[in-house]
């Protein structure tokens, strides 16, 4: 077999580490795969900072757009992030162009990942996402294969990995909001606009789509309640704790007794004994109620390089492997009543 060429947009704390897990297994890699996994060109803004990552005989190009159209790679790497300008431009650029596609991007997927899963079936292209939902977790595969065989009633889970680590230091050590914000920023788990974070979008972003796999219904984020931790104080904590209660933001999708399904994020009281009170730090947890697995949860980091390139990597070698399944799981011709709105409340 040739080897698959990758083309990487992005090279902030996930695309480095992206490069570096490459690199570190490529023999691994290419025995699992049955060829080799190489990087033939990345784009970023500045080329002169130094990632920790060896980048030699790999080409730059500037524009996203021109790399996801390029000619010289198989597969597009999205790690730019945002839910439109060059991350959708170049993810569009790089489908239309018949360029397989694995992207980490949540606020995208939420926003355009309907259409984006057209286009990629229409084009006979992969579009793969584990790293967009809860990190290092592999949930989506989860869902989408192992669960394949169950009816989902209900799914909810700790989804940001910087608003966990928030709640958890001002639970354990009375650290004050801001302290702990820039301390998960430092270490690379907020997203470019923290606001995403503790505004609790990041985590309505993924579970739109964690609902859209669960119950076969249409993304939509829209249909989200969402009350971030903005608002949760150190003497909300401390109360909480006299109850016997941590607070959490959780995110849950369940299946109403009518048929519809609601979805929402919000902090959350549970008690201390409870597993989900346990997920700490920067690990997230999702919990999935179905009708024959029962209940399971999966607990694992949700933010870092590392772990998320972890859950990249893994969508790559599916690619390379041929044993990546169309968008959401389906043949082509069975996408679009798939995708179809299955009568989700607004
Ligand atoms: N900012 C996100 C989080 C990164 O903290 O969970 C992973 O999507």
């Amino acid at each position: 077999h040739a080897s698959l060429r990758l083309g990487i947009a992005g090279l902030g704390t996930v695309g480095a580490s992206v490069v570096r897990g490459l690199r570190a297994h490529g023999d691994e890699l290419a025995e699992r795969c049955g060829r080799r996994l190489v990087v033939r060109a990345v784009c970023a803004r500045d080329r002169t900072r130094d990632r920790g990552v060896d980048l030699s005989g790999i080409n730059w190009i500037q524009d996203p757009v021109r790399l996801a159209e390029s000619p010289d790679i198989d597969v597009f790497v999205e790690l730019i992030g945002g839910a439109s300008g060059p991350a959708e431009d170049s993810v569009r650029a790089a489908l239309a162009s018949g360029k397989h596609v694995v992207t980490a991007n949540k606020a995208l997927l939420a926003r355009h990942g309907v259409e984006l899963a057209r286009l990629a079936e229409k084009r006979g292209v992969s579009l793969n996402f584990e790293a967009a939902v809860a990190g290092g977790i592999p949930i989506i595969k989860t869902l989408r294969e192992s669960l394949a065989g169950n009816r989902v009633d209900r799914i909810f889970g700790i989804l940001n990995g910087t608003c966990n680590y928030i709640l958890t230091r001002m639970q354990n050590e009375r650290l004050s909001f801001d302290v702990c914000l820039k301390e998960a920023q430092r270490l690379g788990y907020a997203e470019t606009d923290p606001t995403f974070d503790v505004g609790g979008f990041d985590t309505a972003h993924k579970l739109a789509l964690l609902t859209s796999l669960a119950f076969g219904s249409e993304i939509d984020v829209d249909a989200i309640a969402i009350e971030g931790i903005t608002d949760v104080t150190l003497d909300d904590i401390e109360k909480a704790d006299e109850l016997g209660y941590r607070i959490k933001l959780l995110a849950i999708a369940e299946r109403a007794p009518s048929g519809a399904i609601t979805q929402r994020v919000h902090p959350t009281m549970v008690p201390k004994s409870s597993a989900i009170a346990r997920i700490d730090g920067v690990l997230n947890a999702v919990a999935v109620e179905a009708d024959f697995v029962g209940k399971l949860m999966l607990v694992g980091p949700g933010a870092g390089g590392d772990a998320t390139a972890s859950s990249v990597i893994g969508d790559v070698a599916d690619i390379a492997r041929g044993t990546a399944l169309s968008v959401m799981g389906k043949p082509a011709e069975h996408m679009t009543p798939y995708l179809k709105s299955n009568g989700a409340e607004h």
